[in-house]
């Protein structure tokens, strides 16, 4: 496998630039495009719409589609199945909460930007094999949070990381200054309460905070 097949249209580039990357968890594709335009104009020009709902890759296509300046990848990528009809839908990169190498191979072969769940130095010394240098890492609180990360890093020196899971608007700032994690994503933005009565100034507010809070991490 060639490291590029990892990176197409500058990826990680762009994974880094955003530096938050909101977890959507869309039921409603009509949510699809206001969701998008409320991200954009928040400041941060990328989602990743779940496949936790049987909405996702409508929504995806909804977002591509109308919304060509937002990046727009899928997550909770579980099997080929979802990988291929997210990447049917316009998906540009998939994220998996853990490492099926099933998964992992397809969108290899397939020269689609993956980023699975590698948190053990096992799975992260299998996603290496494959040349796999960037890994969800999550449930990032729960593993232990930076330090699990720094330690990881200082032997697979190189590897970098996009924790999720417990990131919020309070720790983000803490997380983005740590040069092993190259983005943090997270749901604190994209809550559905937030715009369950069709109002998406709130998901913009809470994106703009974000934004600002990758600025000042990193300058
Ligand atoms: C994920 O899919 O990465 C998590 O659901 C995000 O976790 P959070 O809700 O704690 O941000």
């Amino acid at each position: 496998m060639k490291t590029e097949y990892m990176n197409q249209n500058g990826f990680y580039e762009d994974l880094s630039a955003t530096g938050v990357i909101p977890v959507v968890v869309l039921e409603r594709v009509e949510d699809a495009v206001p969701m998008a335009r409320a991200l954009l104009d928040g400041g941060l020009p990328a989602a990743e719409v779940t496949f936790r709902t049987a909405a996702a890759a409508d929504c995806i296509r909804e977002m591509v589609e109308k919304c060509p300046d937002i990046l727009v990848g899928a997550g909770t990528v579980v099997n080929v199945e979802q990988a291929k009809r997210a990447v049917e839908a316009g998906a540009k990169f998939i994220v998996s909460p853990g490492c099926d190498l099933e998964t992992v191979d397809w969108c290899l072969e397939h020269e689609v930007n993956v980023m699975p769940g590698g948190v053990t130095p096992t799975e992260i010394m299998t996603l290496i094999a494959r040349d796999v240098h960037v890994t969800k890492f999550f449930p990032a609180n729960l593993y232990g949070g930076i330090p699990a990360m720094s330690a990881l890093a200082s032997v697979f020196v190189g590897h970098r990381f996009m924790p999720t899971g417990g990131v919020s608007a309070q720790n983000v700032g803490d997380y983005l200054s740590n040069p092993a994690i190259i983005a943090a994503g997270g749901t604190w933005m994209v809550k559905p309460d937030l715009f369950a009565d069709g109002d998406f100034s709130r998901v913009q507010a809470l994106a703009a905070e974000a934004a600002e809070t990758v600025r000042a991490a990193r300058g």
